[in-house]
């Protein structure tokens, strides 16, 4: 067992692209979606995320989004209208989904641009992607730095409504090759790094069930 605390030798003069390094060591892999809302002129603004968490209590379901960046469309948009819908995405529309990320300007209704169809929510002001399987309709609640002079912000929504292609919901169809996507960022092994390392889209594959506790 090896214990980090400082950036590995190898990984010196590792481009980090704004991430910490701790970030490549882990490789943990995060839920990829999609938030999506409206601009100030009507039109569909779309933002691929895959920092997060969701998780609450009885009377509330919480989206936190770890990583926002402040200079974004995403944040801009979020604070104008107070309300988006987080959607997930399987692999088959992945990349019309990353088309997004060229598809970015003010003018510009990225998911038609992106070869997406966009319908409006059910219960917030804010467009869904209608190829996605899972769409959450969120009321923005507030974000802050985690640390002061932070870039990024943690960003919290509640969750107002889940709307879900049922034949998903049936048996195991959120899971395996149509299911839910990840990240895997950028896995690195720290004492070896060479300069060339890789994102990885990655599905979840459930092993057995839990025990009672
Ligand atoms: C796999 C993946 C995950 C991403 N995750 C995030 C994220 O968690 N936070 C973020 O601010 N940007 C993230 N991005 C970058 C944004 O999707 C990208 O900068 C986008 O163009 C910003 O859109 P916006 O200007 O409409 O907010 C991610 C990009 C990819 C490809």
């Amino acid at each position: 067992m090896k214990t980090y605390t400082d950036v590995p030798a190898a990984m010196r003069g590792m481009n980090t692209y704004g991430f910490s390094w701790m970030d490549f060591v882990t490789a943990i892999p995060s839920p990829l979606f999609v938030v999506t809302t409206y601009k100030r002129n009507g039109k569909t603004n779309a933002c691929i995320q895959s920092w997060a968490a969701f998780s609450g209590n009885e009377k509330h379901f919480y989206a936190v989004l770890t990583n926002v960046s402040r200079r974004g469309h995403l944040c801009r948009t979020v604070h104008e209208t107070g309300e988006a819908v987080i959607s997930f995405p399987s692999a088959d529309i992945y990349d019309r989904c990353m088309a997004t990320i060229r598809c970015n300007g003010e003018e510009t209704d990225e998911i038609a641009a992106a070869g997406l169809t966009a319908e409006p929510a059910e219960t917030v002001h804010a467009p869904r992607i209608a190829e996605c399987f899972m769409h959450l309709e969120c009321r923005y609640l507030w974000d802050r730095a985690i640390m002061e002079g932070d870039d990024n912000v943690l960003m919290c929504f509640e969750v107002v409504a889940v709307c879900a292609d049922e034949e998903r919901l049936a048996a195991a169809g959120r899971y395996g090759r149509d299911g839910y996507l990840y990240n895997v960022h950028y896995p690195v092994d720290p004492e070896r790094y060479a300069g060339r390392s890789h994102d990885s889209l990655a599905v979840l594959e459930t092993i057995r069930e839990l025990d009672e506790y």
